[in-house]
């Protein structure tokens, strides 16, 4: 029987973190190989390169990353009389605040990835391919950049891997620690040395015209990791894990106030906000409550304990879903107005103030804006400025207003999706909790008593 360390709660179920604090498991590739590591990789090149996208299809996997977009589409999205060459790249950049889930696996299982990118190397035709890892895991590098070296003595990296002509080379790439990088053509722009402005698209997706305007598969490590467990369980097979639309495992991270924070990998939609937080997490801590969750990462619009979402059924008839039975999944999250994002479940008690909430984020995208286009480079440092006027306890009911306009002028305007992820939170914020946040504006509050500091400034 397997040990762990930390024992996994009991209505995980572990596919892609298995190994993780598993009891005597280190990332060498003996370890890896004694428990069965590479036998998927053995068994993908005996497999035609389209049936392995075939099965990815099949098995309904959705980008881990945060947009939840089907991989093995993705995939076949590269130009059919394509002559360039294809590019694959893994985005570890794992930037979104709330996540931690691909540093876990960089860390204590990286031939897991490793794996999965050959045999996803392979499908799409890719000789070369990138891990974009973030400045901030220094060690995670050494210990890639060390895996990919043992998977290159045994054959699996190189000239020819099992006698099948196909080459393969798969370099580390660090970033310089900017989030915008996480964005997959910021990401591709830093790759070729520049600054990583993102790119317009549509029209032109990275599948199409990438890295150097080849055609570029860009996937989450978590992603690439599913890979090698649908070629080893066949897509259908896995596609029975989960629920409709929403299959396999995935990650869920839950930071904040509950009593016991961590990562869980559950099959998606068959967790409910209830069980994960109370069942899984043990609840708020004593005497707490809980007030609200961030489902998905930071750019995910929060959402109020208790609230009651009315959602349409395929019949177009109405019905209703309490906060606490959403199930953990990218439909479920998108039908109450949020998303399922990147796993990362950020929980507030009834300690927290909303304003304080709006400001920490406003600080964070006003910090991580990369300024190429205005209404983000502009509205997102005004965004902070009105929300530090508020924590400071000088902000006006008007302020209010502005705030909520400014986000809402910022949404859709943007070169690339980090607009929205900056103004949605405000949106969602203002919206929900309004009243809370016009009680913190100085004509409701004494300045002198909440914050002397500010008083006398
Ligand atoms: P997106 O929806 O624009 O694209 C998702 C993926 O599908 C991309 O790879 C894109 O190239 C591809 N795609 C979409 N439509 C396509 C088409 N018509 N043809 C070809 N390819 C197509 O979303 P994006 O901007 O890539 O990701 C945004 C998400 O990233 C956010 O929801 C956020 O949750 C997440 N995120 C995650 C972070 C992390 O640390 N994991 C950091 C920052 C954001
Ligand atoms: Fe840069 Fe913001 Fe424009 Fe994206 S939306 S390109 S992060 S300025």
């Amino acid at each position: 029987m397997i040990s762990y360390t930390k024992q996994p709660h009991e209505r995980e179920y572990r596919l892609i973190f298995k190994n993780i604090d598993r009891e005597g498991w280190d990332p060498s590739i003996d370890t890896y190989m004694s428990d069965g590591g590479y036998d998927d990789l053995k068994k993908a090149f005996t497999m035609a390169p389209k049936d392995i996208t075939e099965e990815v299809k099949k098995s309904g996997l959705r980008g881990r990353g945060g947009a939840g977009f089907p991989t093995g589409m993705k995939w076949t999205f590269i130009p059919p009389n394509n002559t360039k060459p294809i590019y694959l790249i893994c985005n570890g950049d794992e930037s979104e605040p709330g996540t931690f889930k691909d540093r876990y696996i960089v860390h204590q299982d990286p031939h897991q990835l490793i794996e999965g990118m050959i045999i996803s190397c392979f499908a799409v035709g890719a000789h070369t391919a990138y891990i974009y890892l973030r400045e901030e895991f220094p060690q995670a590098a050494l210990i890639v950049e060390n895996a990919i070296e043992e998977a290159r003595a045994k054959g699996f990296i190189g000239k020819n891997i099992f006698g099948s002509g196909f080459d393969l080379e798969i370099f580390v790439h660090r970033g310089a620690g900017a989030y915008i990088c996480g964005e997959e053509t910021g990401l591709i722009e830093s790759l070729e040395g520049k600054r990583p402005y993102p790119r317009i698209k549509p029209p032109y997706f990275p599948a199409a015209l990438g890295l150097y305007m080849c055609p570029t598969i860009v996937n989450n490590v978590e992603s690439l990791c599913h890979v090698k467990h649908i070629v080893r369980m066949g897509g259908d097979e896995y596609a029975k894990l989960g629920v409709a639309r929403n299959t396999g495992t995935r990650i869920l991270c839950v930071s904040g106030d509950v009593k016991k924070p961590g990562y869980f990998e559950v099959e998606v939609g068959k967790v409910t906000m209830r069980e994960l937080l109370y069942d899984m997490c043990g609840g708020p801590k004593d005497g707490r409550e809980i007030k609200a969750v961030i489902p998905g990462g930071s750019s995910s619009k929060i959402l109020k304990a208790n609230e009651v979402f009315k959602l349409r059924n395929p019949d177009g008839s109405e019905r209703e879903l309490n906060f606490w039975d959403i199930p953990m999944d990218f439909d479920s999250l998108a039908a109450c107005g949020s998303m399922a994002g990147s796993g990362g479940v950020i929980v507030l008690d009834d300690t927290r103030k909303m304003s304080w909430v709006l400001n920490n984020l406003n600080a964070f995208y006003a910090h991580e804006s990369c300024g190429q286009c205005t209404p983000c480079r502009e509205g997102s440092t005004w965004m902070r400025k009105i929300s530090d006027r508020l924590v400071a306890g000088k902000a006006t009911p008007e302020d209010i207003e502005t705030l909520e306009s400014v986000a809402y002028q910022i949404d859709g305007r943007t070169i690339c999706a980090f607009g929205e992820a900056s103004s949605w939170p405000v949106e969602a914020i203002i919206a929900k909790f309004r009243d809370e946040l016009l009680a913190d504006t100085h004509e409701n509050i004494p300045t002198a008593i909440t914050n002397p500091e500010a008083a006398e400034q």
